[in-house]
C-alpha cells in the first residue's frame, strides 16, 4: 500500500515572474484555491495520507496554508463562510504534512532526493503542484496510478501525447505498448529538440516511484541545465524494464505558464465553482 506522496515545491517559478516573485508557485489560486490544494486533495483521494513538502526560501506559506488559523476560524464560526474552510479541514483531519528544506535548486531529481529522509525506503508518489489533473469521467489521476502499480509493482510514470512542436519542454518516452494506454519503457530523453524525440509522449508531474530511484539520482551527474534530472535517473530503471508509462484519463494543465493556468481557472470555475464544488 501506498501511503505517501511528495510535493517537490522548491523550484522559482521563472515563468511565472512577477507573481512568484515573493509567493510560492504552488499557492497561486486557481480560483479560490491554491494549486497545492487540488494536489493534495487528489493524493487524499488515491489514498496518500502521509503529504511530505519539500519547500524553499520563500515558501513559507506553504506550512501555514496547511495550518489552523485560529484567528480566522474564531472570526467565521457561526457564519455562512465557515463552508469556505471545510475543504482544507478535512485534509488537516485526514493527512499528516511533513516538510524539508532544499537549499540549493539543483533540479527536480534533487529535490526528490531531498525528499528522502521523509519518505524512507517504500514506494511512494510524486506531485508536481503545478500541473492540475482533473478527471471528471472518474477516478482522480493518482488513483488511477496507484491502482496500476499495485499490478505491476514498478515505476509508473503519467505521460500525454504533446504538440511535437513541444517535445523540448517534457521529459519524452518511448517503449512498447503492453496494454491500452501503457508501454514498457525502453527510452527516455530529456527536453528534446522535436527532431531528436523518441516520440510525443511526454511525462506529465505525476509519478509513482520506487524507493530505488534515490540511490540512482544519487549516482546522477547533473544533465540538461546543470540540474539533477529526475529523467536521467528514472532511465536506469527503465533499462532494467521497470518503469511504465501511462497515458491517464482525465485533463492536465499546466498552471506554471500563463495559459495553463488561465485555462485551468475558467474549467475550475465553469466545473467545481459554479456547481458548488470549489471547497
Ligand atoms: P519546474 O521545471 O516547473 O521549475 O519544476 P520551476 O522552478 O518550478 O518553474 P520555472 O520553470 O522556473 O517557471 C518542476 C517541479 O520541481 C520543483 C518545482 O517546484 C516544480 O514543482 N523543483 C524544481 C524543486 O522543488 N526544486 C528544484 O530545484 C527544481
Amino acid at each position: 500500500m501506498i501511503k505517501k506522496c511528495l510535493f517537490p515545491a522548491a523550484g522559482y517559478g521563472t515563468r511565472f515572474l512577477p507573481a512568484t516573485k515573493a509567493m510560492p508557485k504552488e499557492m497561486l489560486p486557481v480560483v479560490n484555491k491554491p494549486l497545492i490544494q487540488y494536489g493534495v486533495e487528489e493524493a487524499l483521494d488515491a489514498g496518500l495520507t502521509e503529504i511530505s513538502i519539500v519547500t524553499g526560501r520563500g515558501k513559507r506559506a506553504l506550512e501555514d496554508h496547511f495550518d489552523i488559523s485560529y484567528e480566522l476560524e474564531n472570526q467565521i464560526k457561526g457564519t455562512d463562510k465557515e463552508k469556505y474552510l471545510v475543504g482544507i479541514r478535512k485534509l488537516l483531519d485526514e493527512c499528516s504534512f511533513s516538510y524539508t528544506r532544499q537549499t540549493e535548486m539543483k533540479g527536480l531529481g534533487h529535490a526528490i532526493l531531498t525528499g528522502r529522509p521523509l519518505i524512507g525506503d517504500e514506494p511512494f508518489a510524486v506531485v508536481l503542484a503545478d500541473d492540475l489533473c482533473v478527471n471528471l469521467e472518474g477516478d482522480g489521476v493518482l488513483t488511477q496510478m496507484v491502482k496500476l502499480y499495485e499490478q505491476y509493482r514498478c515505476t509508473i510514470v503519467a505521460i500525454q501525447e504533446v504538440d511535437p512542436q513541444e517535445t523540448n519542454k517534457y521529459g519524452v518516452i518511448s517503449g512498447e505498448l503492453i496494454a491500452d494506454d501503457l508501454y514498457r519503457v525502453r527510452n527516455m530523453v530529456e527536453k528534446p529538440a522535436p527532431e531528436d524525440a523518441p516520440s510525443n509522449l511526454a511525462i506529465i508531474g505525476r509519478y509513482i516511484l520506487t524507493p530505488d530511484i534515490f540511490e540512482l539520482i544519487k549516482q546522477t551527474e547533473p544533465g540538461k541545465g546543470g540540474e539533477i534530472q529526475i529523467t536521467d535517473a528514472l532511465m536506469k530503471q527503465a533499462k532494467n524494464g521497470c518503469v511504465i508509462a501511462y497515458k491517464f484519463k482525465g485533463q492536465r494543465f499546466d498552471c506554471g505558464g500563463a495559459e495553463g493556468y488561465i485555462e485551468a481557472t475558467n474549467f475550475c470555475f465553469e466545473n467545481f465553482y459554479k456547481t458548488g464544488k470549489a471547497y
